[in-house]
């Protein structure tokens, strides 16, 4: 699974590199170009998403190519500081191209910078302090000013700043820029109300706005038409989704219900999943339907009960431990994933050793763990981080190799057995297929290259903490 900051996308891997050669549309065509870099989470993914729609309607084409966009805009996250610190380091290595193009091209035909989402939203105007060369800065409701901005910084050249905005960016109508995409995302709830102490999204994300059932369900069948077989619905906590519309609304669990039952949807996923929301019909429901992927991401965060007080995440040990129990029970074969945090203030030996057994006992199929860091505004950063550098480390090394062990043990269930997966392309190497099963584990083999897009029985040969590796099934 992609989660969190960890996952980047847009033209180059391994970071932007716009040549000195800038030459935006003027000299190739007369089709204006938009480059956009995504950081962050699914929710920033979708919202990439809902730009490049905005985009496409201004006459705009995207491209995977910045040395030829006019328009540049990242996308970025301030979940935790190095999310930010990539950001920086990716806008700052255009400085000297953007000056370049500043004094040598006229203000018509130099690239427009922006950065936008939830870093933009979090710092607001300093940005134009720290990296003088971004002409836009647009927080996460404001989106829908953006081809405006991008007009009227080509009129006047003058920088333009929209934040705080109260637009929800979550409503694409149709496929848009996703048509015959095999696998897509749909916002369902934006916003958190949660405010666990250590959590920045409440911030730069505003409070839980729920979508209407029926605009998510339009959306997820226009993708189908278009190609779709597999949507993840995307909340902070998907579990709350519809208190906040009342009468209007579905719960969760019916809405997942009703969007399982769209002709031509072949998967469902959700994430993420928070403890004190999550129940037990949601299990009964992944059990008997199989179009839902029997997959749960239920981040824990801290095995202390006195840490877990500290974070504001309203619930214990013990109540995590029993959905945890359901879920094993009731849904058979799921996997569950997690996320933790080590160094949270005030943590010590014992409250890491419980966060520890807590991993052994509880045994995910994977997690992911973060070195705790203040995120101002957020209310744990009035506290001292008192965790040194050195200890997050250890802390952050031991949990990892603990979940390596738990992780290959859990794959060598899957060993001599038969799994369906949905064939999304190739592995790195691009030497075999590469796809998901149903509880989101990735599969590579070797295979023709017509199954891409389609689902096949695999056999799995043997495993690594991270891959099945398998061979076609007949
Ligand atoms: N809504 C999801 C998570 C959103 S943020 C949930 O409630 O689970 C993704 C993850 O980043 C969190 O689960 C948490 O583990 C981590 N995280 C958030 N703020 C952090 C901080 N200040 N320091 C370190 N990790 C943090
Ligand atoms: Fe952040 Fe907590 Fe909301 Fe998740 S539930 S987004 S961790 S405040
Ligand atoms: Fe990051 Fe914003 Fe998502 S802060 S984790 S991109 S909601």
């Amino acid at each position: 699974m992609n989660k969190h900051e960890k996952h980047e996308s847009g033209c180059k891997k391994h970071g932007v590199n716009l040549s000195s050669k800038h030459l935006p549309h003027s000299s190739a065509d007369m089709i204006p170009k938009c480059f956009i870099k995504t950081f962050g989470c699914q929710m920033n993914e979708y919202d990439s998403e809902l730009v490049k729609g905005l985009f496409e309607e201004e006459g705009y084409a995207c491209t995977q190519d910045i040395n030829e966009a006019d328009v540049i805009l990242f996308n970025g996250c301030s979940v935790r500081e190095h999310a930010e610190a990539r950001v920086w380091g990716q806008v700052g290595v255009l400085k000297k191209s953007a000056a370049h193009s500043r004094q040598s091209i006229d203000r018509k035909t130099k690239p427009i910078i922006g950065i936008i989402g939830c870093i933009a939203q979090n710092h607001q105007d300093k940005i134009f302090k720290k990296l003088p060369h971004v002409d836009l800065v647009c927080g996460t409701g404001n989106l829908y000013d953006l081809p405006k901005m991008v007009r009227e910084i080509q009129k006047t050249g003058k920088k333009m700043l929209a934040v705080n905005g109260k637009q929800r960016p979550h409503a694409i109508g149709s496929a848009g820029t996703r048509k015959g995409r095999l696998k897509a995302f749909v916002t369902i709830v934006e916003g958190c109300d949660n405010y666990c102490s250590y959590c920045i999204v409440p911030y730069v994300r505003a409070r839980q706005i729920s979508r209407l059932p029926q605009d998510i369900l339009e959306e997820i069948k226009s993708l189908v038409e278009n190609g779709t077989k597999e949507i993840t619905l995307l909340g902070q906590n998907v579990n709350s989704y519809g208190v906040d519309l009342n009468a209007h609304g579905l719960s969760f669990v019916k809405l997942l219900s009703e969007a399982s039952k769209i002709n031509g949807l072949e998967r469902i996923r959700f994430m993420t999943s928070h403890p004190k929301d999550t129940v037990k019909e949601l299990f009964e429901l992944m059990a008997e339907n199989k179009k839902i992927c029997p997959h749960l991401h239920l981040p824990f965060q801290s095995g202390s009960e006195r840490i877990l007080k500290k974070m504001n995440r309203k619930y214990t040990i013990s109540q995590y431990i029993k959905v945890v129990d359901l879920y094993k029970r009731i849904v058979a074969g799921g996997s569950l994933t997690t996320d933790v945090i080590v160094g949270f203030p005030g943590e010590e030996e014992k409250d890491f050793k419980d966060t520890f057994n807590l991993m052994k006992e509880v045994a995910f199929d994977s997690a992911f763990v973060f070195k705790y860091c203040p995120r101002p505004p957020a209310v744990s950063s009035l506290l001292a981080d008192d965790v040194n550098i050195e200890t997050k480390k250890e802390r952050n090394q031991l949990l990892l190799s603990l979940q390596k062990k738990i992780s290959l043990n859990k794959n060598r269930f899957y060993l001599e057995r038969e799994a369906e997966v949905l064939v999304e392309g190739h592995d790195k190497m691009k030497k075999k297929l590469r796809g998901r099963t149903r509880a989101n584990k990735i599969a590579v083999f070797e295979g023709q290259d017509k199954l891409i897009g389609k689902k096949v029985k695999v056999k799995i040969k043997d495993v690594t903490e991270s891959t099945l590796i398998a061979g076609l099934g007949k």
